[in-house]
């Protein structure tokens, strides 16, 4: 049995809402297993790559390795004080989790299980690098707000994309950004939701109903393809030659992790845990359940290489301080190393 906690992201610290939400319950549910003899792993590590890492470091002044460093340390080392049993904790920058999520990209270029498409994005000619939708500003075209960021506009709460913003320009050097076409991989989700996964997520009878009524609105909805690449250099480099500048989405490789964190606690017999009978459990945030649910089953099942699919996905609501949404970037949390720090009394027992 493979149970699995959310990879936290290295970009700060975690609070008491991931604690809730998925560590403890996780934790519960795996002592109760081993308890019941249970042939059971526990698997988290730290998520160390994506755009909102870059970005933080660079406000930092610092790497992003020297960031996830730094706060993959702070994590590991909190959960441990809190007792957390994982088996292993590891990491995406681990070089076997590169090797992991590379061969599996590979694999599924190799059976075409991807298509190719081509699209204008942003890009920065001083700093000769692709734009996330992140790194460009520009003013809100709801609000007026002069410092909407290309997917999100902070002030009124505005989805955005890029091309909505009026008078865009760069984070890296202040200038408007031109478009320019780029190639990326998509995942064939529209094709997939045919093929296999309405068929996987309406026989989950036994899943919660907050999560089968997020996977079941997805459906009606009618998926789309989605990018599994990006334009970025911190991250898994594209396995393809002549391909530099473009890294795998953190979405397709984190929930790899999974995977490889296992290879590095079971290097000899990890395929037991994966293949054959193998229960495969992913305790998460409600934010994470379409990845989990429709974009990682999808992976497995075009990888067919007698991976399980995940069999129960318990996702939970968030938690809420004072009757507010947690949030680390308003201030607004309890991170669990600061509310051990006030209880050095209790650590002790
Ligand atoms: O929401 C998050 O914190 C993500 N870093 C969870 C990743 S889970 C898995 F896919 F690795
Ligand atoms: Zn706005």
């Amino acid at each position: 049995i493979t149970v699995t906690a959310a990879l936290p992201y290295a970009n700060g610290p975690v609070h008491l809402g991931h604690l809730a939400g998925a560590y403890l319950p996780a934790d519960f549910y795996v002592r109760w297993r081993r308890l019941r003899g249970d042939d059971v792993i526990f698997i988290c590590g730290s998520d160390e790559h994506g755009v909102p890492i870059t970005i933080r470091a660079r406000k930092e002044g610092i790497s992003p390795q020297e960031l996830v460093d730094r706060n993959h340390a702070l994590i590991r080392d909190t959960f441990d004080r809190f007792g957390i049993s994982f088996d292993h904790y590891g990491r995406t920058s681990d070089p076997l989790h590169h090797e992991t999520a590379s061969e599996m990209f590979s694999d599924l270029l190799q059976k075409g299980a991807f298509t190719e498409e081509v699209t204008e994005q942003f890009y920065d000619e001083e700093a000769g690098q692709f734009l996330a939708d992140r790194y460009i500003i520009g003013t809100c075209p709801v609000c007026a707000n002069p410092n909407a960021y290309g997917d999100q506009c902070e002030k009124c709460g505005s989805t955005l994309s890029p091309q909505e913003l009026k008078e865009p320009r760069s984070a890296l050097s202040g200038n408007p950004p031109v478009l320019r076409p780029t190639k990326n991989w998509y995942l064939p989700l529209d094709r997939l939701q045919n093929e296999f996964l309405n068929q996987y997520i309406n026989s989950r009878d036994n899943w919660k109903t907050n999560v089968l009524g997020q996977c079941r609105s997805w459906l009606n909805e009618g998926l789309r393809p989605r990018a599994m690449t990006r334009d970025l250099d911190w991250g898994v480099k594209v396995p393809v030659a002549g391909e530099d500048g473009k890294v795998l989405y953190v979405w397709f490789e984190a929930p790899i992790g999974y995977i490889s964190i296992t290879r590095r606690l079971k290097p000899a017999n990890w395929q037991e845990y994966w293949t054959g009978d193998a229960e495969l459990i992913h305790f998460i945030g409600k934010d994470n359940i379409v990845f989990h649910c429709i974009i990682f089953p999808a992976m497995l099942h075009l990888y067919d290489h007698g991976f399980v699919v995940p069999k129960q996905v318990p996702a939970n609501e968030f938690l809420n301080l004072e009757g507010e949404k947690i949030s680390t970037s308003r201030n607004c949390a309890v991170s669990l190393h600061e509310y051990m720090d006030e209880l050095p009394d209790r650590e002790d027992e």
